[in-house]
């Protein structure tokens, strides 16, 4: 009896026009393709160390990573970073004055740290550590060791100012992985700018997967 009624309102549920605004959605910035990738190298990592997620939006990609991360091995503190608010005004500035860009960068700005959190907890994430600041600004020590980063804050500045730092605090082994890092010009080629010229003060091997992800690897030895 119970199927039967639970068929039924199914029935007129997909009858009704609103029916594919409450379909169960995954709603992700990263193809399936490119967030295996980022979870088959994060199992890669063997040192202990942290994994922090810089730029997170609404959670998305925060969920699966510590979802994946409730099944290793090795046990490791999940930190998020992000304005909550979008693009500083600093950072959009300098696209605009100094990369050429026209646009006005207002997005990302429908986030909150709030809706954040209560997002992981409803996917039963409840230890990860989660500020809400410029990421330039933050005192990256709090960290400690660094196993593994998705920096994904799409512009030059901060990916500019930021990177030098991460890879200080990196473990040999570790890996930071670099969103919007592909050749083709966009009001969001700046991180993937940043990239390039770290890897060449560094004297890193650019590697670029999945047409976008700039991965940084810390040598083992
Ligand atoms: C592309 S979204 C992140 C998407 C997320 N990684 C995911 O896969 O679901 C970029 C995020 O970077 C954040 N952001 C941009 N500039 C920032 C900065 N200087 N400091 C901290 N967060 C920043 C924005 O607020 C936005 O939430």
């Amino acid at each position: 009896m119970k199927n039967k009624i639970l068929r039924l309102v199914k029935y007129l549920f997909f009858k009704l026009p609103l029916y594919r605004y409450f379909l169960p959605v995954m709603k992700f910035d990263m193809s399936i393709s490119q967030l295996n990738f980022i979870l088959n190298t994060l199992d890669e990592v063997k040192n202990d160390g942290a994994v922090v997620e810089i730029g997170v939006g609404g959670g998305a990609t925060s969920m699966v990573i510590n979802k994946f991360m409730k099944n290793m091995p090795v046990k490791r503190r999940f930190y998020a970073i992000d304005t909550f608010f979008g693009f500083t005004k600093e950072d959009i500035l300098y696209e605009q004055n100094n990369r050429g860009k026209v646009d006005n960068y207002l997005y990302y700005r429908s986030n909150s740290k709030e809706w954040y959190t209560k997002t992981l907890i409803a996917h039963g994430i409840n230890d990860a550590t989660v500020f809400k600041c410029d990421a330039k600004e933050f005192d990256y020590s709090v960290i400690g060791k660094l196993a593994f980063c998705l920096f994904d804050v799409d512009l030059f500045k901060p990916t500019e100012a930021v990177l030098p730092r991460l890879y200080e605090l990196l473990v040999p082994g570790g890996v930071i992985i670099v969103d919007d890092c592909q050749s083709e010009s966009s009001i969001y080629d700046g991180a993937g700018e940043a990239y390039r010229l770290f890897c060449s003060k560094m004297g890193l091997i650019e590697e670029i997967a999945f047409e976008k992800l700039g991965v940084i690897r810390k040598p083992l030895f």
